[in-house]
């Protein structure tokens, strides 16, 4: 089939401006939430049993867990743009927190240029959410203490070599890998380069994707008083 004729009709939900919370965040929880439990026929299966789940997957192929995948869009100080998927690991009042390396290709960006954008899609649901806003480094003792939540491994990995860079080949990798098993026996602690963000948003938009492409758009932007005005968006 033709790329040109792959088409897709949307008509799962619908989204009212009476449906909205006051609070883009508090909406955010809500989809968010929605779209984990949409993505929950693995986890049925898992609990029905491997096998079950494995007939699941040869028919259906993988399932999805990954709700919290988004798409996190930088620029660097000539407003060249680049974009990579980083996972959400939290959000509150504050924002949208993420963690990574500070001196990789996003890192620079961000030093350089704080202002960045974040899209989610979730396709089951048939919704998109567009976050736009500026980050800050997340406190060092709340990186420390997600870094250390994180499994061994990751944590030994974070230390191999600084994201982004070139390196020769997957064995300098993984000798680097082993060298540091060695090294660190016991506790791993936090690289200074290793840590969090926060996108403090000032507009986030909630799409809801409708038949005949009239979908519903609803845009929150945060006004200099700090509410949040909001606009239904032609599709
Ligand atoms: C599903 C998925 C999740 C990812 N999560 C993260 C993450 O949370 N943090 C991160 O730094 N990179 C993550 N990555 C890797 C990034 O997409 C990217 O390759 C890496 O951060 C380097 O990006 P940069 O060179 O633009 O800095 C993830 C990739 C995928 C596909």
């Amino acid at each position: 089939m033709a790329i040109a004729d792959l088409r897709r009709d949307y008509n799962a939900s619908s989204l009212n401006r009476e449906d909205l919370n006051a609070d883009p965040i508090a909406q955010f929880d809500l989809w968010f939430n929605t779209a984990l439990a949409a993505r929950t026929p693995g986890n049925f299966f898992r609990r029905a049993g491997v096998s079950t789940y494995k007939w699941f997957q040869s028919v259906f192929g993988k399932t999805s867990s990954e709700a919290n995948a988004m798409t996190l869009a930088t620029a660097d100080r000539e407003g060249h743009p680049s974009a990579r998927i980083v996972l959400l690991k939290g959000v509150d009042a504050r924002g949208f927190i993420f963690f990574t390396q500070y001196e990789g290709n996003k890192g620079r960006e961000l030093t350089e240029n704080p202002h960045a954008a974040l899209v989610f899609y979730w396709p089951e649901l048939e919704r998109q959410v567009c976050v736009g806003g500026s980050v800050v480094k997340l406190p060092a003792a709340e990186s420390d203490a997600y870094f250390q939540s994180r499994p061994r491994g990751s944590r030994l990995a974070a230390w191999v070599e600084r994201q982004s860079t070139p390196v020769p080949d997957r064995e300098f990798l993984e000798a680097r890998y082993r060298k540091l098993h060695e090294q660190y026996p016991g506790a791993v602690p936090r690289p200074e380069y290793w840590g969090g963000y926060i996108l403090a948003p000032t507009r986030i938009e909630f799409w809801q994707g409708r038949p005949s492409r009239l979908h519903d758009r609803f845009r929150y932007h945060k006004q200099p008083d700090g509410s949040w005005k909001v606009e239904r968006l032609a599709p």
